[in-house]
């Protein structure tokens, strides 16, 4: 066991083997706790407490569970960094009749399972303790349960009647919580996490209406935040800009929204003017650029990692300027965007 500094947390913690990797970071950790205010709440996969504090902090009473002894001590020093004396810590498997018995007075269960450090396709299955089985322990003890799940899974996947919540840190995808019973609110959220602000949008079908798509960019083009494009609620956004917008699908992955008129909203990660449109050579997109005064440009299409180098050199050779551009490839040729 050691005590670190790490930028997941605010006071050096004490962790384990890979406990601080797989903790959850206390912003998410935070708001999560927030949303889970309650009597009585137990995080029967506690790890080294990331999140068992922060529900110490908002819950009157919390439990702290896990099967591997050490990781429990962690919590518990965890516990006293954050100066909080209000978790029972037990060591033991969550699923085991003696650990249900000794939390049966909980209102909220929540779990952060553990899951195969790879995987080709993420599964619910494949989590430790898994969700039918905790569902099932726990079916005399409360109806309200949370469950960390990995967010790479698409909404579709997820086989169970709950609430499917994908949060973003800073504009990275980060975190896929499920609500079930009472916590259920709606079938699919995006939670966006901006320093201390939140921002939530939310459907309560589980197929959203999406958008009218065109290959075409209008004047300015708005990268969605991850969690929204996760969640598949560009609909629901669109509905919320209250404005004219139209979707470009660039490929598999990425996708922007696009409109005459500046749009901003704090589900957009990037905003751009489009500024032009060029045949996929570096000489014609290194013109470009230097017609438009841009000082750096970003690629945003798939170039061979052994290419990568070459083809950032030539299309920035020579550039000077403060503002930045960033490319995108459409049928073949590549979108310059400038970043607002
Ligand atoms: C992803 S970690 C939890 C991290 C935690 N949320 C944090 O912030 O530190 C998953 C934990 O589940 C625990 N675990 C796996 N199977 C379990 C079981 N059957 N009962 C209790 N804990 C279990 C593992 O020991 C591991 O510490």
């Amino acid at each position: 066991m050691k005590r670190i500094r790490t930028p997941k947390f605010s006071k050096p913690v004490f962790t384990c083997g890979e406990g601080v990797r797989f903790a959850t970071p206390e912003v998410v950790a935070s708001y999560r706790a927030g949303r889970l205010k309650t009597g009585v709440l137990a995080d029967i996969s506690c790890g080294i407490g990331g999140q068992t504090v922060c529900f110490a902090e908002e819950c009157d009473k919390v439990y702290g569970v896990d099967i591997d002894g050490e990781r429990l001590e962690c919590a518990r020093r965890n516990a006293g960094v954050y100066g909080v004396d209000n978790i029972t810590f037990i060591e033991g498997d969550a699923l085991s009749p003696q650990v249900v018995e000794q939390i049966a007075d909980a209102d909220i269960i929540f779990s952060d399972p553990a899951r195969p450090a790879t995987e080709d396709v993420r599964q619910t299955d494949s989590l430790r303790p898994g969700i039918p089985m905790v569902l099932e322990a726990y079916r005399d003890v409360t109806d309200s349960f949370a469950f960390e799940a990995p967010p790479q899974m698409p909404p579709g996947r997820i086989d169970f009647d709950c609430e499917r919540e994908y949060l973003s840190v800073d504009g990275q995808l980060n975190r896929l919580t499920l609500y079930f019973g009472p916590l259920k609110g709606c079938e699919r959220a995006a939670v966006v996490l901006k320093g201390d602000m939140y921002y939530r949008l939310k459907s309560g079908v589980a197929e959203p209406a999406g958008v009218v798509e065109t290959d075409e960019p209008l004047g300015y083009a708005f990268e969605p935040d991850p969690a929204v494009v996760k969640a598949g609620l560009l609909g629901e956004l669109a509905d919320v800009l209250d404005s004219h917008v139209e979707l470009v699908r660039i490929d598999a992955k990425r996708s922007l929204l696009t409109s005459d008129t500046l749009l901003d909203s704090p589900f957009f990660k990037h905003k751009y003017r489009v500024l032009d449109r060029v045949p996929f050579d570096c000489a014609k997109v290194n013109r470009s650029l230097m017609g438009y005064g841009i000082g750096k440009a970003v690629i945003r299409f798939s170039v061979a990692p052994e290419m990568y180098w070459d083809v950032r050199n030539r299309i920035e050779d020579g550039l000077v300027g403060e503002s930045t551009a960033h490319l995108y490839e459409l049928s073949g040729e590549i979108h310059i965007l400038e970043k607002i």
